[in-house]
């Protein structure tokens, strides 16, 4: 199957080209001015799906944005496979910090990735990693390699929470019946050190707001005198982290897993450099829970952090006021057995417990999901890390991530099949910030890397 580095070979341009072409279309889903782009991005996976050679494709309306439904089935006895990505994006701000707008992708090389890498917002989460299926499937049909029968779904909300995607899996069971489920949406250690993911954070997600009087007041006549919502909420966040920063919810850590020696040291044999990880991010001292490493704090711990904080006057000059209210927006990480719902009502709970006198607490959750672990015994683990040997000529880690990508939770409970997550990212691509970027050879390497699974797999299945 030498072939496909040949493929790759050939059609080299076109495939940075298309994948560029799909990056020039703007499809924020949190941001309803865009709803025309989301929808048109929609369709372009469509038609690129029909033309790599899919038999059945299908936009699938749903109560939000829409679902991209491809399949091709060779065989009631082969394996299926059942591929899922996203097709929305995160919105690019703050848009002064890229180097180049975020929706004119353009390939400049990097410290890590010298022979180029896509610059825009997408590139990585998720469009670039999404289409290195499409890529690859496309292969495995002209070159007539295909081994079993594929299933895409594409949808268009995962960075808002996945909703409608939430409602459309339990209503098409049949349709999306697969043997095994297959996402590029997470990352690896680095190009010379391939990993897969086995473990995804669970979030619950939160907006706070504290009010104090019914307006915004004067500073010196009222300062002092009346509780500053401001003030207040500062301090009541500050208490969410002890002196060793632990959470201090209470009932926080009841459903935690702690993992034991072994499963740690094991953790720990991963190549990580504490110097490298500090330089990247120019901190002179890491931070978090006493007792914990890097890596385990950004995965097999859970954590609570502010995403945004406002209320005031923040604009230019001074102004000397007392804020009727201040707001801000918490997410929890949270790892398997802690469930979502029950954390959030934990975190309502306290927080309106420890609200002083003076004040009112409203709590709105927002999204969240379970946080999920896969098995490395199955037949789908050995596949991708075969797969891996493969085309980078080393066995891949597993590793656990610390994002989240909650449907695969869902996934498992409504169609009873286990994920395999083969993403070909680096920490270093930026999602979510400025300037993200996904290395050219990242994005090649996941074309080629892809059908050596499913040949695995369905060798393995059969
Ligand atoms: N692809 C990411 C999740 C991810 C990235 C997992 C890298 C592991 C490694 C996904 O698009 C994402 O951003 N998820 C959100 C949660 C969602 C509910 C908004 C996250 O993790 O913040
Ligand atoms: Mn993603
Ligand atoms: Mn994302």
């Amino acid at each position: 199957m030498n072939t496909v580095k040949d493929y790759i070979k050939t059609h080299k341009e076109r495939f940075l080209e298309e994948l560029i072409q799909l990056l020039k279309i703007p499809s924020i889903s949190a941001d309803s001015a865009f709803e025309k782009d989301v929808l048109l991005t929609a369709d372009v996976i469509k038609s690129s799906l029909e033309e790599a050679g899919c038999d059945r494709v299908e936009i699938c309306d749903t109560p939000g944005y829409p679902i991209v439904y491809a399949e091709k089935i060779i065989s009631n006895d082969l394996p299926t496979v059942l591929v899922y990505g996203h097709y929305d994006v995160q919105p690019p701000d703050p848009l002064e910090l890229w180097t180049s707008p975020p929706f004119e992708p353009v390939i400049k090389p990097t410290e890590v990735h010298p022979e180029g890498a896509i610059f825009a917002r997408g590139s990585c989460d998720d469009k670039g990693q999404m289409y290195m299926h499409v890529k690859a499937f496309e292969y495995m049909i002209k070159e007539d390699k295909l081994p079993c029968n594929v299933k895409f779904m594409i949808e268009g909300e995962e960075e808002v929470g996945s909703e409608s995607l939430a409602w459309f899996v339990p209503r098409n069971r049949e349709k999306l019946a697969n043997d095994v489920i297959l996402i590029s949406d997470t990352g690896m250690i680095a190009n010379d050190i391939p990993s897969i993911t086995t473990g995804l954070r669970g979030l619950s997600y939160v907006e706070v707001e504290v009010t104090g009087p019914n307006r915004d007041l004067h500073s010196g006549l009222y300062g002092g005198a009346v509780a500053n919502p401001i003030n207040i909420l500062t301090k009541m966040i500050a208490s969410l982290h002890d002196e060793n920063n632990y959470i201090t919810i209470p009932g926080f850590y009841d459903n935690v897993e702690n993992l034991s020696k072994e499963e740690r040291a094991e953790m720990a044999k991963a190549p990580f450099s504490l110097e490298a990880y500090k330089e990247a991010l120019d901190i002179d001292s890491v931070y978090g829970e006493k007792g914990y490493t890097t890596n385990e704090r950004n995965s097999i711990r859970p954590t609570l952090d502010v995403n945004g904080i406002w209320g005031g006057y923040t604009g230019e000059g001074a102004k000397t006021v007392i804020a009727s209210k201040a707001y801000a927006k918490i997410s929890m990480r949270l790892v398997p057995n802690q469930d979502w719902e029950g954390i959030t009502q934990l975190f309502k709970t306290h927080f309106e417990v420890i609200a002083p006198k003076g004040v009112k607490v409203k709590v709105t959750p927002h999204h969240g999901g379970q946080g999920y672990v896969t098995p490395i015994n199955t037949i789908a683990y050995k596949a991708a890390s075969k797969a891996y040997k493969q085309t980078f000529g080393k066995t891949p880690i597993p590793q656990r991530s610390g994002g989240s990508i909650p449907i695969v939770s869902l996934f498992e409970k409504e169609l009873e099949s286990k994920t395999i997550l083969m993403g070909f990212g680096l920490n270093s691509d930026a999602i979510h910030s400025p300037n993200e970027h996904f290395g050219v050879w990242n994005y090649l390497k996941g074309i080629e890397t892809i059908p050596w699974f499913y040949k695995y797999f369905t060798e393995l299945k059969t």
